[in-house]
């Protein structure tokens, strides 16, 4: 694969690769690898639709189903998910709570770390994007971890944060964090530090879900948590991404700490999104409780 660098301490540009030619024998490899090596990968102007937006995902891990764990039914059919404010009915107004629950991936996070299997990896693609703003922005909690301070690093080293979807959109809208969508899943504890099992790199496990840290009081858990991703999210740690329509991001969820940055929320935005989940291969183990 031809590379070069996506920023100076993570992540890579490939530019030769047609994602749609992509097999489990064929450049997967060498994409696995990569992704375990630099945790983000962009892939400019492809032109994956649903289908081979799927197939591609497959190779990563089981597609994650939200509303299939919800209703414990693996059966159920798989609908990629977008990441709009185009609706039915036109372009979301800015005060409705659809375009408040894309505000609310304004805050620095990992997805999918309130589920009873988090995510490995979000492949994400660009369908509509605005003439400005709208960049989606990555943070590498790997590089940072290796940079902490040897205080803030050492209260977080044998930590077990605990992680709520209701938590992140409260700080929205309490009516948004309120919906049974974001209540549906019970409180779920990892612990704060990941180590990748091919690299043996470590990196922080933390998002804006992130609601309190075992054995410390409310007030010290939240300052805690604050400071671990400020000082994950400086400037030297984060690529800012301004799409243009095909651009395919891929992310380690278990390294990358990410955010959207508004946009004319009169204007139409489409991302499409995959989350794979991580299998016993993706260190799992080493992040549960018991
Ligand atoms: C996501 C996400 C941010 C954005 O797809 O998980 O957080 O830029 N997206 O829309
Ligand atoms: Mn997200």
């Amino acid at each position: 694969m031809k590379t070069r660098p996506l920023h100076p301490k993570f992540g890579l540009i490939v530019e030769d690769v047609d994602l749609r030619e992509v097999t489990a024998d064929q450049l997967y490899p060498e994409i696995r690898a990569a992704f375990e090596t630099h945790s983000a990968l962009l892939f400019p102007a492809q032109a994956l639709d649903d289908a081979s937006h799927i197939a591609l995902a497959r190779l990563f891990g089981p597609l994650e189903n939200r509303e299939a764990m919800a209703a414990n039914d693996a059966d159920m059919e798989f609908i990629v998910p977008a990441v709009s404010n185009e609706t039915e009915t036109g372009v979301a107004d800015a005060a409705s709570l659809h375009t408040l629950d894309l505000q609310a991936n304004m805050l620095w996070h990992t997805d999918s770390t309130f589920l009873p299997v988090p995510a490995l990896v979000n492949i994400l693609t660009a369908k509509v994007v605005p003439p400005e703003g709208g960049e989606t922005e990555l943070a590498s909690t790997r590089a940072a971890w290796a940079e902490m301070p040897a205080a803030l690093k050492d209260s977080l080293r044998d930590a077990v944060i605990w992680h709520r979807l209701s938590h992140s959109r409260s700080k929205i809208s309490a009516e948004l964090g309120a919906q049974i969508k974001m209540t549906r899943w019970p409180d779920r504890p990892w612990r704060a530090v990941w180590p990748n099992p091919v690299t043996g790199e470590e990196a922080l496990y933390i998002a804006s879900h992130s609601f309190a840290i075992q054995g410390l009081g409310h007030e010290k858990a939240g300052a805690l948590t604050d400071d671990a991703i400020a000082f994950c999210t400086q400037d030297r740690f984060v690529y800012s991404h301004a799409w243009s329509p095909g651009d395919v991001l891929i992310w380690d969820e278990r390294a990358v700490l990410h955010r959207g940055r508004p946009w004319d929320y009169t204007k139409p935005r489409t991302l499409k999104s995959i989350c794979c989940s991580v299998t016993e291969a993706d260190g799992l183990a080493a992040m549960r409780i018991v």
